[in-house]
């Protein structure tokens, strides 16, 4: 792991950790409850998401606890894009290409194209099952998730500033929350993802 993306994530489990506190006492402060319409709606979606699980996952997921679980379901409250086929590799190929076609509208001075792709990127589609099952088991755990939301705001929040950035015309402020974005990713990649395409037929 570089020096980059190790400070890269401390920052990140900081944010992390008060945006986790913002939600949960956001959630609990106010009259939040299960008339909720807002809150009934994510939480079917989630137990929806857990109907699709093996028997294992299922386990751990419930074994999660109510703070992990607003936390995903405050992830869930920022899309309204739900795949049923798409798994979470080709919703990256697809992050990946609108995070290109943000680049491509801010060097081509075209405001317009830089800001759709960005909102794009900030509401992509949540792949079949929701994120859990592609995490891997060893990370279904209270403090592994609790990073989540803080690489869910880093990427998705910066995202969304650099379409407002792009609406205001000022595209040198959108160029630079290029940088936040990928560092969002990166440091998400550093705690959930392994070497990509690795090959058990190599010695
Ligand atoms: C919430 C954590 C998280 C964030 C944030 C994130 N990724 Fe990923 N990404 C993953 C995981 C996990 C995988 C591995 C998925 C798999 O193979 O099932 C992955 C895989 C990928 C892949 C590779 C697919 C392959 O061929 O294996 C690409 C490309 C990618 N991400 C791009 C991005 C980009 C670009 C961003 C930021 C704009 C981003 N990701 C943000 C978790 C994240």
């Amino acid at each position: 792991m570089s020096i980059i993306s190790l400070s890269a994530l401390r920052y990140i489990r900081k944010l992390s950790l008060s945006v986790t506190l913002a939600v949960s006492s956001q959630l609990l402060v106010q009259p939040v409850h299960a008339a909720d319409p807002g809150v009934e709606d994510l939480k079917e979606v989630l137990q929806s998401q857990v109907a699709l699980m093996k028997p294992e996952l299922q386990e751990k997921v419930k074994g999660l606890s109510t703070d992990t679980k607003m936390i995903l379901m405050s992830i869930l409250a920022m899309h309204n894009r739900y795949s049923d086929r798409a798994t979470l590799r080709q919703v990256m190929t697809e992050i990946l290409a609108d995070f290109q076609s943000i680049l491509a509208g801010i060097m081509t001075d075209n405001p317009e194209h830089a800001a759709d792709a960005a909102r794009r990127l900030a509401n992509h589609r949540i792949p079949v099952g929701g994120l859990l099952p592609y995490l891997g088991m060893e990370n279904i755990n209270d403090e592994r998730l609790a990073t989540l939301e803080g690489f869910n705001s880093t990427v998705e929040g910066n995202a969304l500033k650099l379409a407002e950035a792009a609406d205001a015309g000022d595209m040198a402020k959108a160029a630079s929350l290029l940088t936040n974005i990928a560092t969002g990713c990166v440091a998400c990649h550093t705690v959930f993802r392994g070497q990509p395409g690795v090959s058990d037929l190599l010695r």
